[in-house]
């Protein structure tokens, strides 16, 4: 067997693709491993949603270049968001690299791996998928509790400031079958909760044309598969979130009740100017409407901090949002100019460095009260967690789980095992995480 490395950057499809790459060279003879340096193989999966995560990406292949002049026979790939925007340039910059491939292009690889194997070197790149039925393909899962299932890619909305559009290219969505029986697969092999992803979850089955096939049947079919486990979906946008979901929600028992529905700014011009297609005010009506319907849900955002053109009125309304909203979490950001992005060509509006982190800075001073602020709500309250790992302090054992609102929870208890579902009565509260005793 050949030794395969994959280091994955950027957000949970990237994570879920580098578990379907790892998969497929399966087939191929390659096993994975976690030392970097015995592998025969080593792929850097990218992310380009901000310089950084792109810069990142070449000083990966900086460091393995260096590798390949004392180990010619090593092979070297790039793929994700950063391969799939850079093509031909990544080799100007990194000529030593074997093989570049797409976002569109993972199921193409049993036949690249053979071409690079024999020393020719590739760039496959296209701007249409290559579509096959996924399960026909191992996928190498990394956790043993969660499990992924992409059930859209690509991203049809194009807001102002991101690349994801030109990345992933248009909405695609899998069919509803190949999905159940991938569901199906997972409960069988013993997972306990499955996520399923899309950089737009909601506007799954939008383009397969049957008024059938939406997020909310989806849940329902997958619900009514047998077993003890628990559905999540990320990403949720806001104003795609319809009244059949939240209803889909309710109804199924094994859907857990979290949103991540991300606001970007708590200003309306800026949220125009992102092209959102939505308002402050109905932001906050659709998290109303959720929060009247789900009394212990949590919701969670991401915002930018220094869009361009950003004042600092503007700014104060995000900080506003997240306390009259009471967002349980956000993921925050420094605005980050992007390549091919309409934002990215307002350069004149361009915030000075100093203020955009200066502004994340009380950003995240206002997620962390957000956050404690929320987590104490739930002390004294009764949550189902399913447990996600173990570990000894003081010769305890402590439960390492998440809520069925996603909140971090720890417990001791060592008659439970990573997998288990069990009940904990909220303690105490920090700004991260929760603390609970077991009941019965
Ligand atoms: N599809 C999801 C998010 C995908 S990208 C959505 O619609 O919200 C994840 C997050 O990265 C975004 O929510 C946004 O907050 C952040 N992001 C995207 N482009 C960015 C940029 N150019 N600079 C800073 N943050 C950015
Ligand atoms: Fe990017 Fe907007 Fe698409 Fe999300 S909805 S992936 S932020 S373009
Ligand atoms: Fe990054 Fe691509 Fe995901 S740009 S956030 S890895 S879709």
């Amino acid at each position: 067997m050949k030794k395969l490395y994959i280091e994955t950057l950027g957000c949970q499809m990237n994570k879920s693709d580098s578990e379907r790459i790892a998969g497929i060279l399966s087939h191929f003879g390659y096993c994975e491993t976690d030392i970097e340096k015995e592998a025969d193989l080593l792929i850097v999966n990218t992310c380009s949603i901000r310089q950084l995560s792109a810069d990142k990406a070449y000083s990966k292949l900086g460091v393995w270049g260096k590798r390949k002049k004392t180990r010619p026979s090593l092979k070297i790939a790039i793929c994700g968001c950063v391969a799939q925007q850079d093509k031909e340039k990544v080799r100007q910059r990194a000529p030593y690299v074997d093989l570049v491939f797409g976002t569109h292009n993972i199921y193409q690889l049993p036949e690249l791996i053979k071409r690079i194997e024999n020393d020719e070197k590739i760039c496959a790149i296209t701007a249409t998928p290559v579509i096959c039925n996924q399960n026909d393909f191992k996928i190498l899962r990394k956790d043993s509790v969660n499990a992924w299932i992409p059930i859209i890619e690509g991203c049809n909305n194009f807001c102002t400031y991101c690349v994801v559009p030109f990345t992933r290219g248009r909405e695609r969505s899998r069919n509803p079958e190949e999905i159940i029986t991938e569901a199906k697969n997972i409960i069988k092999e013993g997972f306990k909760e499955i996520t399923l992803l899309g950089q737009n979850v909601d506007s799954y089955g939008k383009d397969l044309h049957n008024p059938d096939i939406t997020l909310a049947n989806l849940l329902r079919d997958i619900n009514k598969i047998e077993g003890e486990f628990r559905i999540r979906f990320v990403t949720s946008y806001p104003s795609d979130i319809t009244d059949d979901l939240i209803d889909a929600v309710e109804e199924c028992d094994k859907v857990c009740k979290y949103f991540h529905i991300p606001m970007q700014s708590g200003n309306s011009r800026i949220l125009s100017e992102m092209n959102r297609r939505y308002t402050k005010s109905e932001y906050y009506e659709i998290v109303s409407k959720i929060r009247k319907r789900f009394p212990d849900v949590a919701i969670t955002s991401d915002f930018i901090a220094g869009f361009p053109g950003e004042t600092e009125e503007e700014f104060l309304d995000t900080l506003k949002a997240i306390d009259e909203l009471e967002l349980d979490y956000s993921n925050t950001a420094a605005y980050s100019p992007r390549e091919f992005t309409k934002a990215g060509k307002m350069t004149d509006k361009f915030l000075p460095e100093d203020i955009k982190y200066e502004r994340l800075e009380r950003l995240n001073e206002k997620n962390r009260e957000a956050c404690l602020k929320s987590n104490e709500k739930f002390i004294g309250k009764i949550l189902t967690v399913l447990v996600e790992s173990k570990t000894q302090k003081d010769g305890k054992t402590i439960l390492n789980s998440r809520a069925d609102n996603n909140k971090i929870v720890h417990f001791e208890d060592d008659t439970k095992n990573t997998g288990d579902f069990a009940k904990v009565k909220i303690t105490r509260a920090q700004t991260w995480c929760l603390y609970g005793v077991p009941i019965e």
